[in-house]
């Protein structure tokens, strides 16, 4: 439970907010790079912490992003046209260069030399891991980017797929580190004990892990303990980084990775990220047929030319009743689906008052007062440490069965696993 101060300070991102402002200081991936394919493609609209922007990519490949409307007389630069190194307004024709200056101003004669009156309306850009990225915090704070796993692998090692959902990023996020929902959520009742293999079968013989939540300079790291066989414990470590980056605990031999990015396009809107990633060989066409449109979709009803799920809030996520009660656990097809059904329908901002947390919720009151305490921090004056050094996100997440005996954080192997990955 939150008080309704914290609550909203914990939540609103717009400019001018301590949350806003906070997140500011953080490099935030905006788009994928194949959403601007090439040299003087269409441009793109991109908002982000309730602002809007255009994203283009000009002749030289340079990735471009200005503010959404032009500064002569506000239409919109979405409408532009992405010509030889620049975006020229459809309205009297003024362009822009990526970095947002004025380069030509023909609805003017030349010798009053107006273009160079008008301030730049450009923000700092990078393409870098498969993504396109911007800054929008002041010049002399730029920070460094985050040097997560999965931006660090080759193209062929990753899959990046993006979608819109209807609420706060926090929310959203908390949706990712709760860990003990995945064997009510997910539970496809056909499972049955014996037919589940492997590490899974834990999720769902011990369905109230014991946790321990362990603050780090990069964020949160989150080990819940499970009953293995009688005599181990099945532990997995999920990560939750600042400012809106999840891990989902790789399986034993660690040789898939799955992360979400919570990026808040405004106060009731985030767009989820989800990667899958190998640190070892290159993904097969069936890994990623299975996220999209495979027999069992992780995501199934994506619409990929508005980014939203056909199974929205207003159609109850397609449920069905009948598969509730034969197959599934919710009648929900999807594991984002089921995911953002019960976030969503928290509402945009959920009201934190009025909630009853248990000790299975304490991944999330960890990840809560970690966001507050750096939103207080950052009034006070101190600048977010996490910013400015990307090495810090060099972590992994993942899962190991270690004897009942064995104490989490003082076992060998473990702090040998950690300290390889550090
Ligand atoms: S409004 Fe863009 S050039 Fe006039
Ligand atoms: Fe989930």
């Amino acid at each position: 439970m939150l008080n309704a101060q914290d609550n909203e300070l914990l939540c609103r991102v717009g400019p001018g907010t301590p949350m806003g402002e906070l997140l500011r200081r953080f490099w935030v991936p905006l788009l994928r790079s194949e959403d601007l394919p090439g040299p003087d493609c269409d441009p793109v609209e991109v908002r982000v912490f309730g602002e809007d922007y255009v994203a283009f990519r000009d002749t030289n490949g340079r990735i471009g992003i200005v503010e959404a409307l032009c500064p002569h007389r506000r239409a919109p630069l979405f409408y532009g046209r992405n010509e030889e190194h620049g975006l020229r307004c459809i309205y009297h024709g003024w362009k822009f260069d990526v970095e947002g200056n004025c380069v030509d101003m023909p609805s003017e004669p030349a010798q009053y030399e107006f273009s160079k009156k008008v301030r730049p309306i450009g923000f700092p850009a990078e393409e870098w891991g498969g993504a396109i990225w911007g800054y929008f915090g002041p010049a002399d704070k730029k920070p460094e980017l985050p040097q997560v796993e999965w931006f660090r692998v080759p193209p062929s090692h990753r899959y990046m797929v993006k979608y819109n959902q209807e609420c706060n990023f926090v929310q959203a996020t908390e949706g990712d580190i709760d860990s003990s929902h995945i064997g009510f959520l997910h539970q496809d009742l056909g499972w049955g004990m014996q037919q589940v293999s492997g590490e899974y079968k834990y999720w769902l013989s011990d369905k109230s892990p014991r946790w321990i939540i362990k603050p780090t300079n990069y964020g949160i790291m989150l080990a819940a303990q499970r009953n293995a066989e009688e005599d181990t414990h099945y532990w997995r470590i999920n990560q939750w980084l600042m400012p809106f980056y999840t891990m989902i605990a790789m399986q034993v031999d660690q040789r898939r990775g799955h992360g979400h990015m919570w990026v808040p396009v405004d106060d009731e809107h985030t767009d989820v990220w989800c990667v899958t990633w190998s640190p070892v060989e290159p993904l097969t066409d069936e890994e990623k047929y299975g996220i999209l449109d495979g027999p069992n979709p992780h995501i199934s009803s994506l619409d990929r030319v508005t980014g939203k799920l056909r199974a929205t809030k207003s159609n109850h996520f397609l449920q069905d009743r009948t598969l509730q009660r034969t197959k599934s656990f919710t009648g929900i097809v999807g594991t984002r689906e089921q995911d953002t059904a019960v976030v969503e329908g928290m509402g945009a901002i959920a009201d934190r008052t009025r909630e009853h947390l248990g000790t299975s919720d304490s991944a999330i009151i960890a990840m809560r007062r970690y966001l507050l305490n750096s939103a207080k921090a950052f009034m006070d004056g101190t600048e977010p440490g996490e910013a400015c050094d990307g090495d810090r996100y060099q972590v992994r997440a993942w899962s190991y069965i270690l004897p009942r005996d064995a104490v989490f954080t003082e076992d060998e192997k473990v702090k040998e696993l950690m300290a390889a990955m550090a």
